[in-house]
């Protein structure tokens, strides 16, 4: 039907005689001239419909096309007289001598063309045949398609295969709820959708396979967030017979060839940094170092005053005050601005944001405004330990440690943000490793499994952690894990771990899960028997395929990544999933409903 596509021809092609497809994507232009943008996946070329050169009937036709007709054209190739640089077809346009209407349009919900005028998400999701027409969609998926090519390739000349696991499966614990699928032939019993294929990887590994891959989906009925989708891939990674230190060098060789591919940037070696580190300097276990606002230990100093917050928050247990200091902010930071941080961070459960004001005193600088008068006695110590200059405010968090971290960690981001303080044009990568094998809960008094319960304590750990016993808290809390997470700007990119290969080991993190034995026995046997089978040593890593989109492209929401993504209530506005079914489906499934 076509000779090239709308993105192909050149001043090279002149003269030559072309047949194009696509959609009218804009038109300009009438009476005995119009002007028409053809648009197909590869770009834009102008189409000339003029009454010196063509029938006046056909220029007539050109003219009244609606936005979005699809339509075949014929013509000769002419160079412009005014070329345009901002399209690459733009030295040339195609005088039509055929048109054809291939099929007629509606009056379409979403335009194309109007980028800048777009309707509301849902009429894009409702209809996101035509949304994703839009050019930039275009290359979305374009990318997409790269960043899996490259990893194909990659993995590929790495020794990996790709081996596809199951999606009707038993539940594969990764700390969400499951999306379950009864089962018709079972009556009473269910499939779960994978968390992730953790396991089978797992599986694959004690089978042989020695490298896997697989750019596979993944099912977690939790609350979407900007990067969260119930329904979202990775590209998932397992080695056998290798340490830490290999798993990340290849992991980090992908990544950086992956940049250097699509992105073309070369990141350098990546930093590394422990949990502990991590949590105290940055409040978060997947810091963004694009910016300074560190937090500061200033409980010793919080200690010698008598402002009340700070001496209740000391008396607390694990109590702690930390400072953050954000350079030369007294102008901007105004009361209103200071008053609603103290609101941010009463959704992490902390009092609110004290604060103070440097400024150029008599004897050097000191602190006014705020909290000023309560830590009057520790001004000059605390702008030494903060490094502080005249111009800076310094804001608190004073609480338990894990409140006034978390608190504290969000309102960096967020004043980093009101602050432009944050260099978009850097690529700042980072491992975070060695975290707690083990989170505790207070309030419902159990253990959580920090990754899952399949990762590995470090080897140097593992005596000490089987003799934990399950009511010494602190000293299961303090067990470290050969789990690490891959960061980029802030986002965790990706995870994994080293994985358990002894049974021993693994019936232990059941144990302190609180997982029963019978339990264990009745969800995991599959696995307990297999570790008895000489399991070998490995580990692996998942990165999220569409967190690592949105990263390229620098694209802030999740479903601008997905071809056809899901609302915030788990809906797909186009096919109108969920949707209710016959109730002689039901009655086959022997699953009776309450809605
Ligand atoms: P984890 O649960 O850390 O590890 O997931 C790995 C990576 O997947 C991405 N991710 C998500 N992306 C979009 N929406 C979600 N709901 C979502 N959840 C996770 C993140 C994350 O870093 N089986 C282990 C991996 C392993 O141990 O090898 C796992 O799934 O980028």
């Amino acid at each position: 039907m076509r000779t090239h596509t709308c993105g192909e021809l050149r001043a090279d092609h002149e003269a030559q005689r072309v047949a194009l497809c696509g959609w009218v994507h804009a038109r300009r232009g009438h009476g005995k001239l119009v002007f028409v943008d053809l648009r197909d996946r590869y770009g834009l070329t102008q189409i000339v419909f003029d009454a010196e050169d063509a029938p006046e009937e056909l220029v007539d036709r050109g003219g009244r096309l609606p936005l979005e007709t699809c339509v075949r054209v014929e013509g000769v190739v002419r160079r412009r007289r005014d070329a345009n640089p901002k399209i690459p077809t733009g030295e040339v346009e195609v005088v039509a001598d055929a048109l054809e209407v291939l099929s007629e349009t509606a009056n379409p919900p979403v335009i194309p063309a109007h980028e800048d005028e777009l309707p509301s998400e849902e009429v894009r999701m409702r209809h996101r045949y035509l949304d994703l027409r839009r050019p930039a969609m275009q290359r979305m998926l374009a990318t997409r398609h790269r960043i899996t090519k490259v990893a194909r390739d990659f993995f590929d000349r790495e020794g990996f295969l790709e081996i596809e696991t199951p999606v009707l499966c038993r539940s594969t614990p990764e700390g969400a709820r499951d999306f379950l699928v009864p089962s018709r032939k079972q009556a009473g019993m269910w499939y779960a959708l994978p968390q992730s294929p953790q396991l089978f990887k797992q599986l694959l590994m004690m089978s042989g396979c020695d490298k896997y891959l697989q750019i596979c989906r993944c099912f977690r009925d939790e609350e979407p967030r900007f990067d969260r989708q119930a329904e979202f891939s990775q590209i998932d990674l397992e080695m056998s017979f290798v340490t830490r230190e290999q798993v990340l060098d290849v992991m980090e060789r992908f990544v950086r060839e992956l940049w250097r591919e699509v992105v073309g940037f070369e990141p350098g070696p990546f930093p590394r940094m422990s949990y502990h580190e991590a949590m105290e300097r940055f409040g978060i276990d997947r810091p963004d170092t694009r910016y300074g606002l560190e937090l500061v230990d200033v409980s010793d100093l919080a200690q010698k005053t008598d402002f009340r917050v700070f001496r209740d928050a000391l008396a607390k247990e694990r109590g702690t005050v930390r400072a953050i200091r954000v350079p030369d902010a007294a102008d901007r930071l105004t009361r209103k601005v200071l008053d609603g941080y103290s609101k941010f961070v009463q959704e992490f459960g902390a009092g609110g944001v004290p604060w103070t004001k440097i400024v150029a005193g008599e004897s050097g600088p000191g602190v006014e405004g705020g909290v000023a008068k309560f830590i009057a006695p520790i001004a000059s110590a605390l702008i030494e330990r903060m490094e502080g200059e005249v111009g800076d405010v310094l804001l608190f968090g004073a609480d338990a440690r894990s409140v006034c971290l978390k608190a504290l960690g969000e309102l960096r981001q967020k004043v980093a943000r009101d602050l432009d303080l944050i260099d978009e044009s850097a690529w700042n990568f980072l491992w975070v490793l060695d975290f707690p094998m083990f989170e505790y809960d207070g309030e419902e008094r159990r253990f959580y499994a920090m990754h899952h319960p399949f990762t590995s304590p470090k080897s140097e750990e593992i005596e000490r952690f089987l003799g934990a016993e399950t009511g010494e808290i602190e000293l299961i809390e303090s067990i470290v894990s050969d789990g690490y997470d891959m960061v980029l700007n802030g986002n965790e990119i990706g995870g994994g771990s080293i994985r358990i290969h002894r049974q021993d080991v693994q019936k232990k993190v059941f144990e302190l899960l609180g997982i029963s034995e019978s339990e264990a026995h009745e969800r995991f046997s599959f696995l307990m028997e297999a570790l008895r089978y000489g399991p070998p040593p490995m580990g692996g890593i998942a990165f999220g395929l569409d967190r690592l989109v949105m990263q390229v492209l620098g694209i802030d929401n999740i479903r601008d990544v997905m071809a056809f993504p899901k609302t915030h209530t788990g809906q797909d506005l186009l096919t109108g999933a969920p949707g209710p079914v016959d109730p002689e489906q039901l009655e086959e499934l022997h699953v009776r409903s309450t809605a």
